[in-house]
């Protein structure tokens, strides 16, 4: 089963609650928010004000991404925003353990997200306790890149990190470049639950990509 994320970064910010809405009344089954400082990727989108507003548009679970420093200085936030997943970044964590245990204790699903260049070894010692693992398969910062294809190669690590550590629960989401051509290729290594900004949003049938990628 195939778990659509629109990233309401392709969205127009102008009126996000009506994208999410429709988004949603189009077949997707999860909203996914790209929060970013400006500091740990070069871009500056929004903070948990802006989760929270939304929250009320939608009975859609919502995927944070936090392409953030710090990112255990908002776990709280997005509990009390209704935030269902926070998936943090392995690179902007110095103590990755403490946080994936942080966001569980504000019941939340945990989910640790890989820039291209860091590899998956990198999260043996944390595989038994994550929700999702997400490969980038483009250097995060912005929306409509183009797919690096050594990702693939990435899931498939993934997948069997979490099978080999007991935890066959987990899922592995990719985020970037994701489209009518890249996405029968990570479904193919074991990606479920597929993030896609550009590719729903700048759509003219967004019903029909939405259907596309969940098949
Ligand atoms: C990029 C973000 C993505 C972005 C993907 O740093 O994490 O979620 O919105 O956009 P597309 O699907 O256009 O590559
Ligand atoms: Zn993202």
């Amino acid at each position: 089963m195939i778990t659509v994320c629109p990233s309401i970064l392709s969205a127009d910010f102008a009126k996000l609650a009506e994208e999410i809405q429709d988004v949603e009344k189009k077949g997707a089954r999860c909203i996914h928010l790209d929060l970013m400082d400006g500091h740990f990727v070069p871009n500056l989108t929004f903070g948990i004000p802006v989760v929270q507003a939304v929250r009320k548009y939608t009975q859609l679970p919502f995927d944070a991404h936090l392409m953030v420093e710090h990112p255990e200085t908002y776990i709280d936030g997005l509990a009390a925003a209704g935030v269902t997943y926070v998936t943090v970044h392995q690179e902007a964590c110095v103590h990755l353990d403490r946080v994936l245990q942080a966001i569980h204790d504000a019941h939340m699903k945990a989910g640790v997200a890989l820039n291209p260049a860091t590899p998956v070894t990198t999260l043996e010692w944390v595989a038994a306790q994550v929700d999702l693992i997400l490969i980038m398969s483009v250097n995060p910062g912005f929306g409509g890149q183009r797919f690096l294809p050594y990702a693939v190669e990435k899931i498939k690590q993934a997948r069997a990190l979490l099978d080999a550590s007991g935890n066959t629960c987990a899922a592995v989401q990719v985020d970037g470049g994701i489209n009518r051509k890249t996405a029968p290729s990570v479904k193919a290594a074991g990606a479920t639950f597929l993030v896609a900004g550009s590719a729903i949003f700048g759509a003219s049938d967004r019903a029909e990509i939405i259907r596309f990628l969940q098949a």
